[in-house]
């Protein structure tokens, strides 16, 4: 008998307890234990950059920088770990208010990412996707955000970056887009299928670091039943074992989807 049709044999209480055991087997921290099928998609507000920085004398951009690489680490672990589906927060519709210098450093950051990306591809098991209103974008960007979606696009882990992403934007553009297609009434299913996210589950769990305990325009669609694990964390800090305490975390919840 297999570990995962033995944990669905458990009752609730013993459910919840199934994390917590994986955890007390080892010690904590980048261990690698595989999820199960209840967790597949989380989501991560990548917060306290800028904080992270200024409180070793830095500029907010060296946070970015050291928050791009948190990143690149978590992402490798959530893929270690059998998460399916894994989508980050790196740029909203309206970070466009910040300096000059730090929205330049900021895409600077996924342009060189996106060469990376090129370069590691092979030995990846990434679908590297980008979500969010890419329209605003240089040419030569959108064509590599493209190409380098196309060319992964047969690998397992689904990584989702989201740029330019509003929430109520993409909302709006669902909208827009089956008012184009004749649409006088539409659906829930209607609404979903026109989202940026349209082929994923929403995520089973968004994480937020940094402290702030709010959605910042991320995910509203696909987050109505989503749980949530804040930390006061900053991001370039945030590691495998705040992953693992916010699986933790969510073994322990009881999902209900609005029943009992
Ligand atoms: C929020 O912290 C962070 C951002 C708006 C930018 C996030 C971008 C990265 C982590 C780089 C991602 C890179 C790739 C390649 C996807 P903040 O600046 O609001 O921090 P603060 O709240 O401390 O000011």
């Amino acid at each position: 008998m297999t570990r995962r049709v033995k944990i669905k044999q458990e009752d609730n209480g013993e459910q919840d307890m199934f994390w917590k055991r994986k955890q007390q087997k080892t010690t904590m921290g980048d261990r690698g234990e595989r999820v199960d099928d209840r967790l597949q998609h989380i989501a991560f507000i990548m917060d306290g950059n800028g904080r992270w920085a200024r409180k070793r004398g830095m500029p907010r951009e060296f946070g970015h920088s050291h928050g791009a690489a948190t990143f690149k680490k978590i992402g490798r672990y959530c893929e270690k770990i059998g998460l399916k589906y894994m989508t980050v927060y790196a740029f909203s519709t309206e970070n466009w208010k910040r300096p000059q210098k730090e929205v330049d450093t900021i895409m600077k950051i996924f342009d060189d990412y996106i060469e990376e990306c090129f370069l590691e591809m092979e030995e990846d098991n990434v679908h590297f996707r980008f979500i969010g209103n890419l329209s605003v974008f240089p040419e030569t960007l959108r064509a590599k955000m493209d190409k380098i979606d196309r060319e992964t696009a047969h690998k397992p882990f689904i990584l989702n970056i989201a740029v330019n992403y509003g929430g109520r934007e993409e909302i709006t553009n669902a909208c827009n887009e089956l008012i184009r297609e004749g649409k006088q009434t539409v659906t829930e299913a209607d609404i979903s299928a026109h989202l940026y996210t349209l082929d994923c589950p929403p995520p089973d769990l968004i994480v937020r670091s940094g402290g702030e305990y709010r959605t910042s325009n991320f995910l509203l669609w696909q987050s109505a039943y989503s749980e949530y694990y804040f930390t006061d964390i900053l991001w370039p800090d945030f590691s495998a074992k705040d992953v693992d305490n916010a699986i933790a975390a969510f073994y322990g919840r009881k999902r209900r989807y609005g029943g009992v």
